[in-house]
Order: structure tokens, then C-alpha cells, then sequence
């Protein structure tokens, strides 16, 4: 079951879930896939409700995400999901099936969290590394796999119950 809200509603979940993980699903032509990710932003650009996403130009999602230009973020119920945030955060999906791994159904957003955003590309910017102060280039960056932005229009906003 549904229950839309509007995206005001969430930057308070999604801000305090963020450094703990939340999930990045992407798919395209039938492959799902989902990561952890700890960075991002949500807010008012180009007077959309938009949510920004960092992903390094090595995980298969920016594979996908070249491919689909569109994700959805689940966030996990506080305290939950520990060890398939591990998972979806250390495992790449061109080894390993992470819905099948962490049991999860095959779709668009994570059944086992209950808030989920919808969001469509509308604008992705690669890193500049001649603008990047250098101690974050220092910390961030010794193997030069830098980040793709992407920004993605918030479509959709909701939580879900699990049907018993
Ligand atoms: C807590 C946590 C946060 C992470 N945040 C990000 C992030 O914001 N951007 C990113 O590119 N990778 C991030 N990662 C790493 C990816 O989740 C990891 O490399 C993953 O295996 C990539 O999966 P994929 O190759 O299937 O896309 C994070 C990992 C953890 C554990």
C-alpha cells in the first residue's frame, strides 16, 4: 500500500538516514541493481524538488544509470536492513545479484524500507578535478575515480506497508 507525501516531508528522514546508507536502485531492461550510498542532497534547483546523488565512475550503477537516467532511493526503517546495506555497499552488481543475495523482491524500490523517491535525470555533471580543493581531492580521490552528480527530479514520494 501507498501513501504519497510531499518531498518537504522527507528531508528530515532522508537527511538523518543518509549517513547510515540508503538505497540506490537503478534497472534497465529488466536488470535490477542497488547500492549504498551515504552522499547526496535534496532540495529546490531549477524550481523542481531534485535529489543529488554522487556515484563514482567505477560502480556498475553509473552503468546503468548512463542507460536508464533514472532512480529510485528507499530508505530503510531506522536501525534496520544493517547487514544488506553492508552488502549493497561492499558488493558490486556485476558479480552478484544483490536482490537475490538480500532477498529482496525484484523492482524498482526496496520492499523492505518504507519511504522510497522516485526521481528522473534532469541534469549530471562530472567532477571538474581542476576545481576540487585539494585536500578533499587528497582524501576522496587517490585512485582518481571521481564522482558523476547526478540530478534527479523528484516523480514520486512514499512510504509503503508491508502487506501481511
Ligand atoms: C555507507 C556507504 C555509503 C556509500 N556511499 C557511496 C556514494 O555515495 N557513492 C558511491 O559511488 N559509492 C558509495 N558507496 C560504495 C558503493 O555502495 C559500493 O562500491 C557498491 O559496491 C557499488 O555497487 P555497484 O557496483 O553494484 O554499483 C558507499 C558504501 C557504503 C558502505
Amino acid at each position: 500500500m501507498k501513501e504519497h507525501v510531499n518531498y518537504e516531508d522527507i528531508f528530515k528522514r532522508f537527511n538523518e538516514q543518509l549517513p547510515k546508507g540508503v538505497f540506490l536502485n537503478t534497472s534497465f531492461e529488466g536488470e535490477y541493481n542497488t547500492m549504498t550510498i551515504g552522499w547526496g542532497l535534496v532540495g529546490i534547483t531549477w524550481s523542481k524538488p531534485v535529489v543529488c546523488v554522487a556515484v563514482r565512475f567505477s560502480r556498475h550503477t553509473y552503468s546503468l544509470l548512463e542507460k536508464s537516467n533514472k532512480f529510485t532511493i528507499s530508505i530503510p526503517k531506522t536501525g534496520t536492513l544493517k547487514k544488506e546495506l553492508g552488502i549493497c555497499g561492499t558488493k558490486s552488481g556485476r558479480d552478484i545479484d544483490k536482490f537475490e543475495t538480500c532477498s529482496f523482491k525484484k523492482d524498482k524500490i526496496i520492499d523492505k524500507c518504507d519511504l522510497h523517491i522516485e526521481c528522473e535525470v534532469v541534469q549530471k555533471t562530472a567532477m571538474d578535478k581542476t576545481a576540487l580543493e585539494s585536500s578533499i581531492k587528497e582524501r576522496f580521490y587517490g585512485t582518481d575515480d571521481y564522482h558523476m552528480f547526478y540530478f534527479g527530479e523528484i516523480k514520486d514520494c512514499y512510504y509503503t506497508k508491508e502487506e501481511k
